[in-house]
């Protein structure tokens, strides 16, 4: 079957001010079926936050490509905004700090952004803007202000704006690291249940074994490269020894 996401060969150097390369990730190919749930773990400078952006189409690869649903989308060169705004509505992504990613100073209004710049009705807005904080459990907060909630509550109106996109797939980028112990199992709740129930694929960018033993499968980077990929089956058996 045709992965969800394939990376072929995969490469990416950042670029100083002197035109100097420094590689962040090398030769990294990779399959996410449609509907896995993958941890990403590395040490700090490992490449996951690079992978993340590359796949989101933030960051254009130095070598290798890019598939979603077997389509070529990102390769080195000028990339094609049409392109770019098709693969980020598809591929959500919620990031590290709860603060920096709501921008409207009511939770509703919030959630409604991404689906207003899709140019649907306002029906059809309201529509989704409902059923996303639903989903995360934030339909009582709808009208409250963002500075109220807790990291927790305001990572799962973030979640909520990027559900309002109908997206196939959403990359959360150390989205809990940041989170009081009760805002981590909400928001893991959260992801588990978007994957389980509706069959999301889910890339989760971790630090935390106990949220990566969650997931399908793990993805382990060191220096830019995969070093490990195993999956949970094998991975719980070696671990119960
Ligand atoms: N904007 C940038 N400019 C230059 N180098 C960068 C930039 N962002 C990351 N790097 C470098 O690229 C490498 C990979 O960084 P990346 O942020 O992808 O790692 P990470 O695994 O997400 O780390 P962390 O766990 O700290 O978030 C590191 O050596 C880092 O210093
Ligand atoms: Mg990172």
């Amino acid at each position: 079957m045709t992965p969800y996401i394939e990376t072929r060969g995969l490469s990416f150097s950042y670029e100083d001010t002197d035109g100097n390369l420094h590689p962040a990730l090398e030769d990294v190919s990779i399959e996410i079926p449609r509907g896995q749930f993958v941890a990403v773990l590395g040490h700090n400078g490992s490449g996951k936050s690079t992978l993340a952006k590359l796949i989101n189409m933030i960051l254009i690869p130095t070598k290798g490509e890019i598939y979603v649903d077997g389509q070529l989308v990102s390769s080195p060169g000028e990339p094609d905004e049409d392109v770019i705004f098709d693969v980020r509505r598809r591929i959500g992504m919620v990031h590290q700090n709860p603060d920096n990613q709501i921008v409207a100073s009511v939770v509703e209004e919030d959630v409604a952004f991404g689906p207003e710049n899709l140019g649907l009705s306002p029906d059809d807005i309201r529509l989704r803007v409902d059923a996303s904080l639903e989903a995360v459990g934030m339909r009582s907060y709808a009208t409250s202000s963002p500075s109220r909630l807790s990291g927790g509550q305001k990572q799962r109106v973030a979640i909520a704006g990027i559900i309002a996109m109908l997206p196939e797939c959403i990359i959360f980028d150390e989205s809990t690291s940041m989170l009081d112990p009760a805002g981590r199992r909400d928001v893991m709740n959260t992801i588990l249940s978007l994957n389980r129930s509706r069959g999301m694929t889910i890339i989760h960018i971790t630090h935390d074994m106990a949220e990566a033993a969650l997931a399908d499968r793990v993805i382990v980077l060191s220096d830019g490269r995969v070093t490990l990929t195993a999956r949970r089956t094998k991975f719980s058996r070696a671990s119960r020894r």
